[in-house]
């Protein structure tokens, strides 16, 4: 059984011109323990597919259709006070900022303690719980820390704290919003690791959206790659990483730095507004191997050997 199932979510924008689009039929799936990381170019949809798993929709937003199955139960039929039971106890989330995850008014003491008390009430000893919490994503003198407020911590501190805050209440699924990106190299390494360690022995899944492929190299299981709304292609990342079928892949791949060589090609343009009407393959206006059908006809994704990739060369 799949922990987590998404099944041709649909989802858009009712704006004063009218609802535009800007999910397009994503299914997504993911076992027990295993990291799905979604990647792609900012303003690809991929906040917006994570925050529909928590009912965590900015206004106007309207999800048309689909479900998300988590644990075989369509949480799109949950209430609000359903979601919030499931939001920290069984989903965290780690926001790419996070000083809007913890309250700055707060010690990390009272907001552990909230969560711990919230999910574990029967708990004889939630400190106990929040000092491991803490020593177990390497804070040092976690008893002390327990004192501060979150403006006393450096940057990759807090989100190590807001990783301990997931590991307190023991959820079987994190989504990780490019959780490293406000971070400096060293400390976006020790993050990761982290979050590999936490999957590994705790059997956590997890779902690692980054638009940074390098990220995905030495930790995903499985990689979902968005373009404009649409996953366009879908695989395992050994896979991805030996053979990327799609275009809009191959482009991010020779995007990245490379330690081999200078060469550094940037994707021309950028990915369609959410005002732009696209015919044919989304990608087609960025695409040097697109042909005529591309521009009349958008492909779906389609197997190709072990991968998935929704593109008309295949
Ligand atoms: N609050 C909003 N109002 C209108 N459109 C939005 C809003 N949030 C996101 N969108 C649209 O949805 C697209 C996908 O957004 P998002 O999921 O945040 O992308 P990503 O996380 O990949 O950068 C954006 O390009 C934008 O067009
Ligand atoms: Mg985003």
């Amino acid at each position: 059984m799949n922990l987590l199932e998404i099944k041709n979510l649909n989802l858009g924008f009712n704006l004063s011109d009218g609802y535009k689009q800007v999910i397009n039929d994503v299914n997504i799936s993911l076992k027990k323990g295993d990291m799905l990381a979604v990647v792609g170019e900012s303003g690809c949809g991929k906040t917006l597919t994570a925050m529909s798993i928590l009912n965590l929709l900015p206004e106007k937003s309207e999800i048309k259709s689909g479900q998300i199955l988590f644990k075989d139960e369509d949480l799109l039929k949950k209430t609000d006070i359903q979601m919030q039971k499931i939001r920290g106890k069984n989903i965290a989330l780690i926001p790419q900022d996070p000083m809007t995850a913890l309250n700055p008014l707060y010690t990390i003491e009272n907001q552990l303690l909230e969560v711990i008390k919230l999910h574990q009430p029967d708990e004889k000893n939630p400190k106990e719980i929040a000092i491991k919490a803490l020593e177990s994503v390497k804070i040092p003198n976690a008893k002390d820390r327990l004192k501060s407020y979150p403006h006393e911590l450096s940057g990759g501190m807090k989100q190590r704290i807001i990783i301990a805050m997931a590991l307190a209440c023991n959820a079987d699924l994190i989504i990780a919003d490019e959780p490293t990106t406000a971070l400096d190299v060293t400390v976006q390494e020790q993050i990761m690791k982290l979050l590999n360690q936490i999957k590994k022995e705790r059997k956590t899944s997890i779902i690692l959206i980054t638009h940074d492929l390098g990220l995905v190299a030495e930790n995903a299981d499985y990689v979902a790659v968005m373009y404009a709304g649409n996953i366009v292609e879908y695989s395992s990342r050994d896979s991805l990483f030996k053979n990327p079928l799609h275009p809009y892949t191959k482009a991010l791949f020779k995007s990245l730095p490379d330690m081999n060589s200078d060469k550094l090609v940037p994707i021309n343009g950028q990915p369609p507004t959410i005002n732009e009407k696209i015919e044919g393959c989304p990608f087609h206006p960025r695409c040097s191997k697109a042909f005529d059908k591309c521009i009349k006809d958008k492909p779906n994704l389609k197997k190709i050997e072990e991968e998935f990739c929704a593109c008309w060369l295949y």
